[in-house]
C-alpha cells in the first residue's frame, strides 16, 4: 500500500524492500529486494524491469510483507522462494535439505575431468552420492554425462523426497534412485552394489563451531547436514570405512572444509593398500581452497 491507501506499484514496493534490506546491513539489498518483489507478484524479473509502474495486488503485497520479514530475520532468498541454481540448473529445496552452495560446483568440475580422463562419456557409467540432499549432486552428473545412471542416499527421507522431485523436474527420473543409507552400509539383505564413481559433501563441521556460523547457516540449514561430529570427520571416517569394497575399481571424491583436505587425504590412504590406490588428486574452489580430495582406486 501507498502512504495514501492505495496500491503500490511493484517497482516502488522493490525500492522500499532494498532501502529496508540495506539499512539492516544486507551485502545485495536490491538484488535481494528485485528478486522478492517480483516472485511476489508472480512476474519475473526481466518482467519487473520493463514494467515497474505495475500495481501490486493486496495479495501480493501481503505475501511481499512476509518476504521482507523473512529476510530481515536473514533467511536466504533462495531458502524463501524455495529454489536455488547449481550448476546452471534449478533445484527446489525445502528446511529439509542443505541449500547447495558455489563451492560444492568444484566437486562437479572434479568429476567431469575425471569422466573425460578415464573416457567415461562414451560409456555407461554408475555413481553414487552420498548425503545426496537435494541431489544436485547427483543429477547434475546425471544431466551432463548422458550415459551414466546413479543412486543418492541420504539419512534423511525428508530429503531424499525432494531429490526424487527435482529428478523429476530435471526429466533424470528414469536415471536416478534415491535410497534411505548410512554412509556406505550395504542395504537390506547386506547387498554391497559397487560404483565407478563415488562423491560425497558430507556434514563436516566440528559440532563446537556450529552455534557460530552465521545465521543464514546456522538458524536455516538442517544440522543433520552440517554436523560432522566433534573434529567435523566423523562421516570421512565412516565412508572411508566402505571405500574399496563399493569402489573397487574407480573415482571417489569427497567435498572437504578448510583445513580438512590433509586429514581426509589421510582417512582415505588408510583405507586402500598401497597396491590399490593409483592416485590421490585434489582441487580448489574459485576461493583459493581445497575443497575437493579425491582418489583413483584400482584392482
Ligand atoms: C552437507 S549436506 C550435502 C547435500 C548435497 N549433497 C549438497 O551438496 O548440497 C549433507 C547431507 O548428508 C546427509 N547425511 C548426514 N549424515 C549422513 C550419513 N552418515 N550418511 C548419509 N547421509 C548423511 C544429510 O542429511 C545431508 O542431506
Amino acid at each position: 500500500m501507498t502512504d495514501g491507501g492505495g496500491p503500490e506499484t511493484i517497482g516502488a514496493a522493490a525500492q522500499a524492500l532494498a532501502r529496508a534490506l540495506r539499512a539492516a546491513g544486507g551485502e545485495t539489498p536490491e538484488h535481494d529486494a528485485r528478486l522478492l518483489a517480483a516472485a511476489a507478484a508472480g512476474l519475473s524479473r526481466e518482467d519487473l524491469a520493463r514494467a515497474p509502474e505495475t500495481l501490486l495486488s493486496g495479495d501480493a503485497a501481503r505475501t511481499l510483507a512476509g518476504y521482507r520479514a523473512r529476510r530481515l530475520a536473514c533467511e536466504p532468498v533462495s531458502r524463501i522462494l524455495g529454489v536455488r541454481s547449481f550448476y546452471g540448473r534449478t533445484f527446489r529445496i525445502t528446511p529439509d535439505v542443505l541449500d547447495p552452495r558455489p563451492e560444492t560446483e568444484t566437486i562437479v568440475e572434479a568429476a567431469l575431468e575425471v569422466a573425460a580422463l578415464e573416457g567415461w562419456r562414451e560409456r555407461p557409467l554408475r555413481v553414487l552420492d552420498v548425503g545426496t540432499g537435494s541431489g544436485c549432486l547427483l543429477l547434475t552428473l546425471l544431466a551432463e554425462l548422458p550415459r551414466a545412471t546413479g543412486s543418492g542416499t541420504d539419512v534423511s527421507r525428508d530429503a531424499l523426497r525432494i531429490a526424487a522431485e527435482n529428478a523429476v523436474r530435471l526429466g533424470l527420473g528414469d536415471r536416478a534412485r534415491f535410497d534411505p543409507g548410512r554412509s556406505l552400509a550395504p542395504r537390506d539383505g547386506g547387498i554391497v552394489e559397487q560404483f565407478d564413481l563415488l562423491v560425497s559433501n558430507p556434514p563436516y563441521i566440528p559440532s563446537g563451531e556450529i552455534a557460530t556460523l552465521e545465521r543464514p547457516v546456522r538458524d536455516f540449514d538442517p544440522r543433520l547436514a552440517l554436523d560432522g561430529g566433534p573434529d567435523g570427520l566423523d562421516v570421512y571416517r565412516e565412508l572411508t570405512a566402505g571405500l574399496s569394497a563399493v569402489v573397487p575399481d574407480g573415482w571417489v571424491l569427497f567435498e572437504v572444509g578448510a583445513g580438512q583436505a590433509d586429514a581426509v587425504a589421510g582417512l582415505m590412504r588408510a583405507s586402500l593398500p598401497p597396491a590399490r590406490l593409483r592416485t590421490l588428486r585434489t582441487w580448489r574452489d574459485l576461493g583459493g581452497h581445497i575443497r575437493c580430495v579425491a582418489v583413483r582406486t584400482q584392482v
